[in-house]
């Protein structure tokens, strides 16, 4: 049985390196590398490099994307259990430029065919975990029902929900224990949700009372507001605090020479479910701290599944 349980994404990442990302209607040279990518994928990794013995849940075209994908997960020592779709392996654009920061493109493909189906197929797999961690690349209800099965099971349930034009409902909020939004998924899921307008470059600046009233409109949970060189902002709800102190508090980004950010969202997220797999009675912020740690060495290296480092808490 696998202590981490990871249900997402695989892309094919196609990646062009330029200093400035293009204007719109312009036409601009960069460096082309690719590799793999997704944000489930990229989380699997992380987790399994992270030290937890992990499987991945995804839908793969029967195709040379998805043969790279079982390779890669063989080669790395997880897991890897697909539903072959009749659709291409999904694909990611990605400009990065010379600061580092990204914008993407995904072609889902065999990713919005993982079906509902495929995931109760796997119930005993998800039920015998210790962590549930999934994102929304993948369609909303099978996400929703991975989340059911886990927390019916009494396993641990993170929900990043990324990317920030994803469907949610408060249903599927619910179902996740900790809840790891970075700031502009952070205000969509406000807007959307709780009526409130805040935009996504005031969050990190805002008061720590006032965003933690937001994160506990939001949702009853724990809410992770992943703030990229500002670190993160940790809310809890007052009677489940997770074996902290505080209902609230941020931990500040650590010092590194950012190369690429891409995947340094899904190496946080990763690196916290195999924290908590590894530690499940330690505080929260432990975890947290480990996962904030290895998402900033994630951003010293290009690429980014592949710029997942091996790191685990203990070496932290
Ligand atoms: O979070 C980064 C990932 O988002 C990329 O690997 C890309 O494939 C998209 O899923």
């Amino acid at each position: 049985m696998s202590s981490v349980v990871v249900a997402g994404s695989f892309n094919v990442d196609h990646v062009w390196r330029c200093d400035a990302l293009p204007a719109p209607g312009a036409t601009i040279a960069g460096r082309y590398t690719t590799g793999p990518g997704g944000k489930g994928f990229n989380q699997a990794v992380a987790a399994c490099r992270a030290g937890a013995d992990t499987t991945f849940l995804c839908a793969l075209g029967d195709d040379a994307g998805g043969a790279m994908a079982r390779g890669l997960a063989r080669q790395d020592g997880f897991a890897l259990v697909a539903e072959t779709s009749s659709e291409p392996t999904g694909t990611g654009g990605i400009y990065v430029d010379g600061h580092g920061r990204n914008t993407i493109v995904i072609g889902p493909g065999a990713n919005a065919a993982l079906s509902t189906a495929f995931i109760e197929s796997q119930r005993a797999l998800i039920s015998g975990a210790k962590v549930l961690l999934a994102q929304l690349e993948s369609p909303v209800e099978t996400i929703e029902a991975a989340l059911a099965i886990a927390r019916e099971a009494g396993v641990v349930t993170v929900l990043n929900a990324a990317p920030a034009n994803a469907p949610s409902s408060i249903g599927l909020l619910k179902l996740a224990d900790v809840l790891t939004p970075n700031e502009t998924e952070f205000v969509a899921l406000l807007g959307r949700h709780v009526g409130e307008r805040v935009e996504a470059d005031d969050v990190a600046t805002l008061d720590g009372a006032r965003l933690h009233a937001l994160c506990r409109e939001l949702c009853g949970n724990t809410v992770v507001v992943t703030l990229g060189s500002v670190g993160v902002f940790v809310s809890h709800a007052e009677e489940k605090l997770r074996g902290d102190t505080q209902p609230y508090y941020r931990v500040a980004a650590e010092a590194v020479h950012v190369v690429d950010t891409t995947g340094a969202g899904d190496a946080f997220n990763g690196a916290l479910v195999a924290s908590l797999a590894q530690a499940p009675e330690a505080a929260f912020a432990r975890h947290v701290r480990f996962a904030n740690q290895y998402a900033a060495r994630s951003t010293e290296k290009e690429g980014a599944a592949v710029s997942m480092p091996k790191m685990t808490p203990a070496d932290a």
